[in-house]
């Protein structure tokens, strides 16, 4: 197993011995238990969950650079037919699948003959166990089954779906254990620590890990002026052109703070070696500092399609740059830290990842909740953290033994947040 990627610690342990080392390069990419060392394996079969969103259109864009390296073998999304459709006519895959029943008939009729049509939760299940490497590119707690799914059939896990590792990470971390499983970040700044990791080495010479984080579209902004700010000025993300709910995650650095999760439980790193700065460029992507005092950063530009790309072809790079930094025009890197008294959602995220347990699946919820309200106009920007506040403060979930108790807590907390949302919300 990979020990950087592996976790193989408690919440809240010190860095294991292996945790956060550098990537056996020389084991490749696993195939699953039956499969061939798959570094071999020309092309390397990739399925996608969430194909047509914002990261799965660009996974499509970085597998159109190198046809005979990559074949795209299952796309599934929610309820976008006749995106998935053209996909499925461009890419031919063995199947596609859509989580809204409803929707699975006009889909068979629109993808090529012979291409398997799947439906439902156990549809998308059915495509996180194909290929050698499986992208869970879906948004939301949603997302769980699929890294589930992926994990326990021993696949290579290119992880874009935050949520799923962060409300279920007592339950993933148990699949990760899977023969041949592994989860490589997508996320641009883990996919940084990664590259710092291998770089710079790990284990017990990691002293902190810093995330870096752009600010969103109110860093600099006075409390005062944000309570009431509109959605069309939440959406507006200075560097990165994401998906609404990651947008808002980050105008509220609520996305941040499930990074800091995140980070914690991929690398297996604890919160008090975990720092979070602000970086307006979005060009270092993050960094590992060492007990040395050196620091490794990771810069590039902020184009999701570089870590796309890495987490599909690891270890090898891809051959194609989608751009390059151009140090003449760069000009400067600023760094500062975050205005927590504005920011509240960043503490309320590191707070419930220090808390463990299930306490993360109900942040998860809450936000999940607040930000739809938010995008509806049923509550303002400013009532997101205390929905999500109000939620957490309201848990009440014990350890969880299966997935089913993880969705369990997750409904529950949904029904809270809800209640938040009616009595923080907008009067009709
Ligand atoms: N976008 C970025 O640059 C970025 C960067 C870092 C991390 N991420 C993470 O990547 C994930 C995806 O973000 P995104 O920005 O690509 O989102 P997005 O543009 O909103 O796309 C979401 C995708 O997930 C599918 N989907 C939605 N609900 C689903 C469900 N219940 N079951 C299965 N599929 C479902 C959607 O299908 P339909 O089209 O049918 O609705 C769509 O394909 C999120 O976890 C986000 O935090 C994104």
């Amino acid at each position: 197993m990979d020990a950087m990627t592996q976790r193989t610690a408690e919440v809240g342990d010190p860095l294991p011995p292996g945790a956060g080392g550098v990537p056996s390069a020389a084991r490749g990419l696993q195939a699953g238990p039956a499969g061939a060392d798959p570094i071999e394996v020309s092309p390397i079969e990739v399925s996608i969950v969430g194909s047509t969103g914002s990261i799965g259109i660009q996974a499509l864009d970085v597998v159109a650079t190198d046809p005979e390296r990559f074949r795209v073998v299952a796309l599934a999304a929610r309820r976008s037919v006749e995106v998935l459709a053209t996909q499925a006519k461009a890419l031919r895959p063995d199947a596609v699948a859509v989580a809204d029943t409803d929707m699975a008939r006009a889909l068979a009729a629109a993808v090529p003959k012979g291409t398997e049509v799947l439906a439902g939760e156990e549809g998308l299940c059915e495509v996180a166990r194909r290929g050698h490497v499986v992208l869970n590119a879906a948004v939301g707690f949603a997302g769980l089954p699929v890294t589930l799914a992926a994990l326990e059939s021993g696949r290579r896990l290119a992880l874009a779906n935050k949520e799923s590792l962060i409300a279920g990470a007592p339950v993933v971390q148990r699949a990760r254990r899977t023969p041949g499983a592994e989860i490589v970040p997508v996320d641009s700044e883990h996919c940084a620590l990664h590259q710092c990791l291998r770089a710079g080495g790990g284990g017990p010479e990691v002293r902190r890990l810093v995330l870096t984080a752009s600010g969103g579209p109110f860093r600099g902004r006075h409390p005062d002026d944000l309570e009431d700010v509109g959605v069309d000025e939440a959406l507006a993300h200075p560097t990165w052109r994401m998906g609404p709910k990651v947008t808002i995650d980050s105008s509220t650095l609520m996305n941040k703070g499930l990074e800091v999760i995140e980070a914690h439980e991929l690398f297996g790193v604890d919160y008090d070696r975990i720092t979070v700065v602000i970086h307006p460029q979005s060009v270092v992507h993050s960094m590992v500092e060492f007990t040395d005092g050196a620091t490794v950063a990771q810069l590039s530009l902020p184009d999701m399609r570089m870590p796309i790309g890495y987490a599909l072809g690891y270890p090898r790079r891809l051959a194609h740059a989608f751009g390059a930094l151009d140090w003449s025009v760069l000009g400067r890197l600023d760094f500062e830290l975050p205005d927590r008294a504005v920011f509240r959602c960043l503490e309320l995220a590191e707070a419930a990842g220090r808390a463990g347990g299930l306490v993360p699946a109900w942040l998860n919820a809450g936000n999940e909740v607040a930000v739809a309200a938010f995008l509806e106009h049923r509550i303002t920007w400013g009532a997101i953290a205390p929905v999500v506040a109000e939620t957490v403060e309201r848990f009440d979930s014990p350890a969880p033994s299966s997935a089913g108790d993880v969705v369990e807590a997750d409904r529950r907390a949904r029904l809270r947040a809800e209640e938040a949302v009616r009595r923080l919300g907008r009067a009709a």
